[in-house]
């Protein structure tokens, strides 16, 4: 006998756990049907586990700067396993947190296994012993992405890893190229820098972090050489040899470099099974599933949100859409227009946060811009926290007088964002963020009003 909820949905990541918890609060019976643990890969292998290295690099990074603020520190080296096992236990604790919080709310049953959607209507999820079968009124897919691979160089998991694996290395190795000088690239040459791994990175277009204006790749270029990280940009791998120890990675300019591990961040792409896609005769946009801004697929009834419709590939970004998703199956009617309002971060050393548009962005859409830049080597409070590498520009639109966008790069760039993110679509003449650098607002007020 099948099974019946008024929700079906598939993935415990960020996505699916909002849009199962806001399912239920609406009074919908659910179902949430994961093939391996809940959290996904935010929780599992990406957002959390990324940060609690990062947060430990950074810790180090501070400890070894310390005497130029007056504080002497005698050694200052990683712990490893205490690393490792500290990353383990927030995930573990965090993961518990996720279940009771589901289970509190009485109306999600979570069903081990992987779910294969046969109709608009019924789910066969296989469970290691015999399959269940579901019959749900709706569906919500949200199964995540996975990360591309360069098929000359494939992922063997020892040598050519994924972020996965560089989560969980049990050695810091001597040596990692880092092939994609993207978010993932980037993050990780943070935390192996600051751990002492000698790290290059390699990136095919000419600067860091191509998805943000150049000034962003070439300041964090300028800040990464200092954590003595080589950057090659422009550059691609063409092959690698992995019969000596290090292996040895060959460029498509004839150069080789030797390396212990090499780490393949080229982008990710979404996860979904051919056979879900066949069964539903779901409309895709290249590998993601087509949504429109209600998070509807081309299919009544099944909606689609996270990195699988390929919008953000943010955690942040996939919550937004479950709020859609969750209210529009459960009889309300919200909408997710402007994918660029969702701030975008990047926890390096230093951080990188932005909204809204970016200049190339404007360019390429033909909106005059003014840009009213501020400097973290003039703000006092970044002066006195030894936090002066960083900038934020705010981008004007000519026309209508409206701010359109808003990057920076710096010091807790990340929380800066979200009281930034306040002024896009307004016409303000200057744009105040006072936490937590209290004389941020008058360095921004400044530049603003000299455009
Ligand atoms: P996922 O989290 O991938 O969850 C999908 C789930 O679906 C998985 O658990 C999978 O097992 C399950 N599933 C798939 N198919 C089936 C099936 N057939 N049956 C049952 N279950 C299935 N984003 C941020 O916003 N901030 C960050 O700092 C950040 N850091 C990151 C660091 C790294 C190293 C990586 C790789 C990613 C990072 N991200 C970050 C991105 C973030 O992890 C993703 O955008 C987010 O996890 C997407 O959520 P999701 O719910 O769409 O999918
Ligand atoms: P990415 O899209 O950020 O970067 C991939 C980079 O690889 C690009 O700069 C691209 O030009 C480069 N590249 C592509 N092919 C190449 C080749 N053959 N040789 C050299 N360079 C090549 O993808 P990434 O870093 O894998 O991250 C995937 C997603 O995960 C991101 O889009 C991001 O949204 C998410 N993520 C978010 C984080 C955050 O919010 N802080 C942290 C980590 C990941």
């Amino acid at each position: 006998m099948a099974e019946k909820f008024d929700i079906a949905i598939i993935g415990a990541g960020p996505g699916g756990f909002r849009a199962a918890k806001r399912c239920a609060q609406k009074g919908a019976s659910v179902a949430i049907i994961e093939k391996e643990v809940v959290g996904g890969t935010c929780l599992n292998c990406g957002c959390i586990p990324s940060k609690a290295l990062l947060a430990s690099a950074h810790i180090l990074l501070k400890a070894k700067q310390a005497a130029e603020m007056g504080i002497n520190i005698t050694s200052a080296v990683p712990d490893w396993p205490k690393i490792q096992s500290r990353r383990d236990e927030i995930i573990i604790s965090l993961r518990k947190g996720m279940t009771d919080s589901m289970r509190a709310l009485g109306k999600i049953k979570f069903i081990q296994g992987r779910a294969a959607i046969l109709s608009p209507n019924k789910i066969e999820v296989e469970t290691g012993s015999s399959p269940v079968e579901i019959q749900t009124e709706k569906i919500i897919i949200a199964t995540g992405s996975e990360p591309i691979q360069i098929p000359q160089i494939p992922f063997d998991g020892q040598t050519v890893i994924s972020s996965k694996e560089a989560l969980t290395l049990p050695e810091i190795p001597k040596s990692m190229i880092i092939i994609g000088g993207g978010v993932i690239g980037c993050e990780m040459a943070c935390v192996y820098a600051a751990m002492g791994t000698k790290i290059t990175i390699i990136e095919a277009m000419p600067c860091l972090l191509p998805m943000e204006d150049k000034w962003v790749g070439r300041l964090l270029e300028r800040e990464f050489k200092k954590l003595g990280i080589d950057i090659l940009t422009g550059q691609k791998a063409a092959s690698l040899d992995k019969s000596s120890s290090p292996a040895k990675l060959v460029l498509e300019n004839g150069r080789t470099i030797e390396s212990e591990k090499i780490l393949v961040s080229v982008g990710r792409k979404p996860f979904i099974d051919k056979e879900t896609i066949r069964s539903l005769n779901l409309k895709m946009s290249g590998p993601a599933i087509e949504i429109n801004e209600k998070m509807e697929t081309s299919i009544p009834g099944v909606y689609a949100i996270g990195d699988v419709t390929g919008k953000t590939y943010l955690a942040h970004g996939a919550t937004a859409q479950a709020e859609a998703a969750a209210a529009n199956a459960t009889g309300g009617n919200k909408t997710l227009t402007d994918y660029s309002l969702i701030p975008r971060v990047i926890y390096t050393f230093p951080e990188v946060a932005s909204v809204g548009k970016t200049e190339e962005t404007c360019k390429a859409e033909g909106i005059e811009t003014s840009v009213g830049k501020a400097f973290f080597r003039a703000n006092g409070r970044a002066v006195a926290q030894n936090e002066t590498a960083g900038e934020a520009r705010v981008i004007r639109d000519n026309q209508s007088n409206k701010i359109v966008g808003i990057t920076i790069v710096g010091a807790t760039a990340t929380e800066l964002i979200t009281p930034a993110r306040m002024f896009i679509g307004t016409s303000e003449k200057a744009v105040h963020i006072t936490f937590p650098h209290p004389t941020f607002s008058e360095t921004m007020e400044e530049a603003i009003q000299n455009d």
